[in-house]
């Protein structure tokens, strides 16, 4: 929990340099935003554990330089994940979905809701693909439309890519560097093996950091743009 005299204190300095309504209206935007880690809805239908934030240095990645690229742990709002599983716009039976960075598996298991030739979750921390795999045990069956479901503990940047059409699911995992690697992985093998493609990069509204890079891509063209669901996110959708 954040400490209280250091909230005041920024609290003040805001103030003094934004101004009072400036601050009281930051301070009511940040009380009413959505909070995905706080949302316990998906966990209580489901008996998961996919909630909460994990901070990089808590979750337990060896290499040092990765752990220093990685963002965090935090699940995906679910509301806005199912609007993309709906509106994506391909057919689910013919494609393999992966989601790189996928913590403790929560977009996995709405995937698992799909009828996905395959859907497969990689995560470099062990702590949460423990977890993830747990998840995906106790996930009830009658909630199953794939048959398919595992769980990796890899670097992405080291994971081969499934040979079949891929829905690629990120949600702002890593920085840039790993990110590059990542998609320069993904030309390499689309160059070897040519396949339909769709990335789903979902960002916080106005952070399009991560898109960048793979708007720089030869063989993947931005498709769509969906701007601010839920009032704070937005989807990128890329495409070979
Ligand atoms: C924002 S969380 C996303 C969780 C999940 N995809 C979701 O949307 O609910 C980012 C995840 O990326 C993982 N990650 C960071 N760097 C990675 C890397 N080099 N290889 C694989 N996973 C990585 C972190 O461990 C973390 O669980």
């Amino acid at each position: 929990m954040e400490n209280p005299i250091a909230k005041l204190k920024s609290f003040r300095y805001s103030a003094s340099s934004a101004g009072w309504r400036r601050t009281l209206m930051d301070v009511a935007s940040h009380a009413l935003a959505y909070r995905p880690d706080r949302d316990h809805s998906f966990d209580q239908r489901f008996g998961t554990d996919t909630e909460g934030k994990v901070e990089p240095a808590a979750l337990g990645i060896e290499d040092e330089g990765r752990r220093e690229q990685a963002i965090l742990y935090l699940p995906s709002p679910a509301p806005v994940t199912r609007w993309m599983l709906e509106h994506v716009g391909v057919s689910h039976r013919d494609f393999t979905f992966v989601d790189l960075g996928c913590g403790k598996g929560r977009v996995v298991l709405m995937a698992a809701q799909y009828p996905f030739q395959r859907v497969v979750g990689v995560d470099i921390s062990p702590t949460l693909t423990a977890v993830a795999r747990s998840n995906v045990a106790r996930f009830p069956a009658r909630a199953r439309r794939c048959d398919s479901v595992e769980i990796c503990n890899a670097d992405v940047t080291t994971f081969d890519l499934p040979s079949t059409n891929l829905l690629l699911h990120l949600y702002h995992p890593f920085d840039g560097e790993v990110t590059s690697a990542v998609l320069a992985r993904l030309e390499s093998s689309l160059r070897q093996t040519p396949r339909r493609v769709v990335v789903a990069y979902l960002l916080y509204s106005g952070g399009a950091r991560g898109a960048r890079r793979v708007r720089s891509l030869s063989l993947l063209k931005e498709t769509r743009y969906e701007h601010s669901l839920l009032g704070q996110y937005d989807w990128l959708f890329f495409s070979s």
